[in-house]
């Protein structure tokens, strides 16, 4: 399975560390950048990511930057992509068992290295319960193509 990952310039060094962390797991990892310390625009990062998935030259997504929002929120414009920002391992597991995210966000300047392990794990280990989550996933889906 391939994850595809992608940051600014304020998450370089946890990129890295996710990057190993999920390499760790058995995963293959599609580094879309950046990987330049200089000063970047989150949502080139975002949408790059977004569009990877969607596409289907990746399976999952994982962004990054200061806080994780402007980078999800990013990925998010891209049709099919259900992304959200995690602080804490339940709501990523969640994320993916209720609304069947596709790609993890979480922010360099909020979590550390270990908390953001912990995050990853947990969304990468859960999968979809489909059920009555499935119906109200299609229903946010469903906004989507009304637009
Ligand atoms: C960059 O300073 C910062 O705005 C960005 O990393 C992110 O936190 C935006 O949501």
């Amino acid at each position: 399975m391939k994850i595809a990952m992608g940051n600014d310039h304020t998450a370089i060094e946890l990129k890295n560390i996710i990057k190993e962390f999920v390499e760790g797991k058995g995963y293959e990892v599609l580094d879309l950048g950046t990987n330049s310390t200089e000063s970047c625009d989150y949502p080139i990062y975002g949408e790059k990511v977004g569009r990877a998935v969607a596409g289907g030259e990746a399976d999952l997504g994982i962004v990054i930057c200061g806080t994780g929002v402007g980078i999800s929120l990013a990925a998010n414009k891209v049709k099919g992509i259900r992304a959200c920002v995690c602080s804490e391992p339940y709501t990523a597991k969640l994320s993916r068992q209720h609304n069947n995210t596709n790609v993890l966000a979480f922010g360099a300047r909020v979590v550390g290295s270990e908390l953001a392990k912990m995050i990853t794990e947990a969304w990468l280990d859960a999968s979809f319960e489909g059920g009555r989550h499935e119906r109200r996933v299609n229903m946010i889906m469903e906004i989507e193509n009304r637009e």
